[in-house]
């Protein structure tokens, strides 16, 4: 198998990962926070310890500001219904995934006011277009940092300048730039952001988070036990514990902070610079081949590590599945939960998708070769 999916989740994990997972379920059994016996200490302060390997990777210094979910659209939710509240106005773009262009459909229908500001990827974006987007009611910015199926990047530290120029908060969804492009709360201009564990920070799925800036208070999602004020009907309204009810992932929280950790030793800039070289490669390899219609900006460089094309007017699901029968190579393929970034690139309208190509750190340069040898392959017998 090559796997080129590290966009939808990566694969394989460092081993760190793993055995850390593993100590966690065999070593430390407890549940953190319910009860003060040693194996629940255990698991907190397992908890713990990621929760401040996330503040470094991520440049804030307060732990109990990161608040562990699901997912990235757990996390997105919680922000979104967090905030918004009928007769809001939010300013969002029109390349998001549908982690935050659902949950904001759901809004509208509860009565808040939602702009979207188009931008085409591998266009320059016209930043003014947001500037002129805010009304008196306007509360949140949330935009993707890079899309998801094109790795176009958006211009995020302008456009939480304006947002905050305007007085109102912005939300990143990092699903595809954490732990692989540099992101600094102490400087960028984000007050919420939201990030998956499982794609870029190596952890195994089922978990991410929500990092919240000290003066923001959101109403949460759900609410139950947190093991404190266990006597009290309200939910403490202290972090983390106001936003994480019940039990957490332990063991997979335990594993994304050995996926941090290694990021740390590893280091952002070098896991991005041979993701993006392996991209190069593969661009230059794809559009030598004639019907092979890429996608976004040549600049591969500069977005995240996604190569996006489809075999001529094939549909983009059937060409990924010829390539995974053929030579075992692992794509997504089709719309990417992406319908509006889909309908900016023209895809969606003719049904066709794209298939996507993201590699991980640890994808062989012969991985890349097999893989487009593979697409000339299946290019010839479709044309
Ligand atoms: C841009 C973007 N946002 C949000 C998500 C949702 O992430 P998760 O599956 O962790 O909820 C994804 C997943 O692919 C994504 O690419």
């Amino acid at each position: 198998m090559i796997y080129l999916d590290n966009a939808a989740t990566t694969w394989p994990k460092p081993q760190q990962v793993v055995t850390a997972i593993e100590e966690a379920l065999v070593h430390k059994g407890g549940n953190a926070g319910r009860g003060g016996h040693g194996a629940a200490m255990q698991m907190a302060r397992l908890i713990y310890q990621t929760r401040e390997d996330l503040c470094v990777l991520f440049g804030t210094n307060n732990p109990t500001r990161v608040v562990f979910t699901q997912n990235a659209t757990y996390a997105l939710n919680q922000a979104l219904f967090g905030i918004l509240q009928t007769g809001d106005h939010v300013i969002t773009s029109s390349l998001e995934h549908n982690a935050v262009a659902r949950p904001l459909w759901a809004l509208k229908q509860r009565g808040v006011e939602v702009s979207e500001i188009p931008g085409v990827p591998g266009e320059e974006f016209d930043l003014e277009v947001y500037n002129k987007a805010f009304r008196p009611n306007t509360k949140l910015v949330v935009t993707l940092h890079a899309s998801n199926v094109t790795g176009t990047l958006l211009p995020v530290k302008q456009i939480g300048q304006i947002a905050h120029e305007h007085g109102v908060y912005y939300l990143l969804d990092a699903a595809q730039t954490a732990g692989v492009f540099p992101i600094d709360l102490g400087h960028l201009p984000v007050d919420l952001l939201a990030f998956p564990g499982h794609k870029g920070l190596l952890g195994p799925q089922g978990t991410g988070g929500l990092i919240v800036k000290s003066e923001i208070r959101l109403e949460s999602l759900i609410y139950g036990g947190t093991g404190s004020l266990s006597e009290e009907d309200r939910q403490p309204d202290f972090m983390p514990d106001a936003l994480e009810s019940g039990t957490l992932n332990g063991p997979g929280i335990a594993g994304l902070g050995a996926g941090v950790r290694y990021i740390l030793s590893e280091g952002v800039d070098k896991i991005r610079v041979r993701e993006q070289a392996l991209c190069r490669k593969l661009w230059e390899g794809l559009r030598e081949i004639s019907v092979v219609k890429l996608y976004g900006s040549d600049m591969v460089e500069r977005r995240s590590p996604i190569v996006a094309f489809n075999i001529g007017e094939f549909d983009s699901i059937e060409a990924s599945h010829i390539l995974e029968e053929e030579a075992g190579v692992i794509a997504r393929a089709g719309i990417h939960c992406a319908p509006h970034a889909h309908r900016m690139l023209g895809t969606l309208q003719l049904q066709q998708g794209v298939i996507r190509f993201s590699p991980s750190h640890f994808t062989s340069e012969e991985e890349i070769e097999a893989a487009l040898q593979a697409v000339r392959r299946v290019a010839e017998e479709l044309s």
